[in-house]
């Protein structure tokens, strides 16, 4: 019987006659038998197999090269070898396909710059293959937090005609030709003979849709990919990136702030028990203070600081910032970042952000210059959370999305919410990724997705 790395590596006892598979990660030769280590991608470690020169196969050994994949049965056996518990005393030896020494990933370490050209092969690595493995129970970690809470999982459509953000930051969706689009008789493109008969483009956000079905259902969470065609070439940034968007009808900022803190809390609590053997090779070699970190967050409450107040405080910091500070602007990632690591030394909720900054759909304060919106901001990366209470009075929002040049005609679903049973309701976005980074401590995007696309790299 086939049984996993992970769980040969982790049994109670001896194991006759079982079968490993996986791929070489070296092979050292002594007198009359070879030491073998397999990795199978089911965990962190290595297994040794010790494969005597005379077993069945064993004429192979001296084509297998790292990178190679293997079959071998055996017994489990104690190892009589510092730090393993466990070695498997091969009885067959099978080499299923070859490695030349062309294979990229030597025992050599390698950057994340180079690993970055093979993403094809770099889940293979540990660094790699631990986030990989990260991000999985990770996942199901945000489906056990909502799921507890009685939230249901919604799917909101990829494919949308209406812009979230109101960035204008959109990949269209289109089947027209483009080298000889329909045209109308004044020149411009002629939307209606394209697939969907009107523009459309990938979304930027689930939340619009989010909020139609929070407002049937009561408590809803989505979590699916989304896309922006932002210029950004930084860190942080990906185009097609994974957002984790609950939306809870009956529900005020205040309620989404802790909602939010109690999110990001327990899946930083979820990640050092179920990934601690990922977590300390992380901290051992991409941040040495990486534990440590996200033990304080687990154990000390988020800090909240109004946006005016930290407007004051980065005013007050004397530092000379790259961007000026100046009340009305957004937040840059260097403001976030002196907030969240030098002054804060902790996560820190910012909300009520002035209004002129933030897009139409957020409740409007009666100060009648902020909204009731909050971003979650944590050390390393910044903001890892983005969220608000919703406008949920028509003419307020009819007003905003006056102002901010939008088509009422196009968006009289979403206004709908508001004639009929209008309620009170906030939500936020999680970027899947920042959390990755955040919990991992890797410092950039690109090492935390399998495939990152982002300007120019698709
Ligand atoms: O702050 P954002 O733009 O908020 C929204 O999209 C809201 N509609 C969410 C909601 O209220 N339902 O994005 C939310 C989060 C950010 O805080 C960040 O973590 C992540 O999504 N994010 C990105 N992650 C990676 N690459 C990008 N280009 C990202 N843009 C946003
Ligand atoms: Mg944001």
């Amino acid at each position: 019987m086939r049984i996993k790395v992970r769980q040969a590596l982790t049994a109670e006892q001896p194991l006759a006659g079982i079968t490993i598979a996986g791929w070489v990660r070296t092979r050292r030769d002594a007198k009359g038998f070879s030491f073998v280590e397999v990795n199978d991608g089911s965990g962190f470690k290595n297994l040794q197999i010790v494969v005597d020169h005379t077993v069945p196969g064993a004429e192979a050994l001296a084509d297998t090269l790292t990178g190679a994949s293997v079959l071998c049965q055996g017994d489990l056996m104690a190892s009589p070898a510092k730090g393993q518990k466990w070695e498997l005393k091969a009885t067959s030896f099978q080499l299923l396909g070859r490695a030349d020494e062309t294979f990229p990933l030597q025992k050599k370490g390698h950057t994340v710059e180079f690993l970055r050209t093979i993403p094809h092969l770099r889940a293979r690595t540990n660094r790699l293959g631990s986030m990989m493995r990260v991000r999985s129970r990770m996942a199901m970690a945000v489906h056990q937090f909502f799921q507890q809470r009685g939230f249901a999982y919604v799917h909101t459509p990829i494919i949308t005609a209406s812009d979230c953000e109101g960035a204008g930051e959109l990949f269209r969706v289109t089947t027209l030709d483009p080298l000889a689009p329909a045209k109308l008789p004044d020149g411009k493109v002629d939307w209606s003979a394209d697939f969907f008969a009107r523009q459309s483009y990938l979304t930027v956000s689930g939340q619009l849709e989010g909020e139609t079905l929070a407002c049937a259902l009561g408590d809803i969470y989505t979590f699916g990919p989304t896309f922006r065609a932002e210029n950004s070439q930084t860190s942080r940034h990906a185009s097609e990136f994974w957002m984790i968007e609950p939306e809870m009808a009956f529900c005020d900022l205040a309620g989404d702030m802790q909602c939010a803190e109690d999110l990001v809390k327990t899946l930083v609590k979820s990640a050092l028990e179920q990934c601690s053997e990922e977590l300390e090779f992380f901290n051992a070699y991409v941040d040495k203070t990486l534990l440590q970190r996200l033990q304080l967050v687990v154990e000390r409450p988020f800090a909240r600081v109004s946006y005016t107040d930290a407007v004051e405080i980065l005013l007050k910091s004397g530092r000379a910032f790259t961007y000026p500070v100046v009340w009305g602007e957004n937040l840059q990632s260097e403001h976030e970042r002196f907030l969240t690591e030098e002054h804060f030394k902790s996560p820190v909720t910012v909300h009520d952000y002035p209004r002129a900054a933030k897009p139409f759909y957020m409740r409007q304060n009666e100060d009648g210059r902020t909204v009731a919106a909050m971003d979650v901001l944590v050390p390393g990366v910044g903001e890892i959370v983005g969220g608000s209470q919703r406008e949920e009075r028509l003419d307020r929002l009819v007003a905003a999305m006056t102002a901010q040049g939008l088509d009422l005609e196009a968006y009289r679903w979403y206004t709908d919410l508001r004639r009929y049973g209008t309620v009170p309701h906030a939500g936020f976005g999680l970027g899947f990724e920042r959390l990755l980074m955040f919990v991992t401590g890797e410092g950039n995007i690109r090492d935390v997705l399998a495939y990152p696309r982002t300007p120019g790299h698709a």
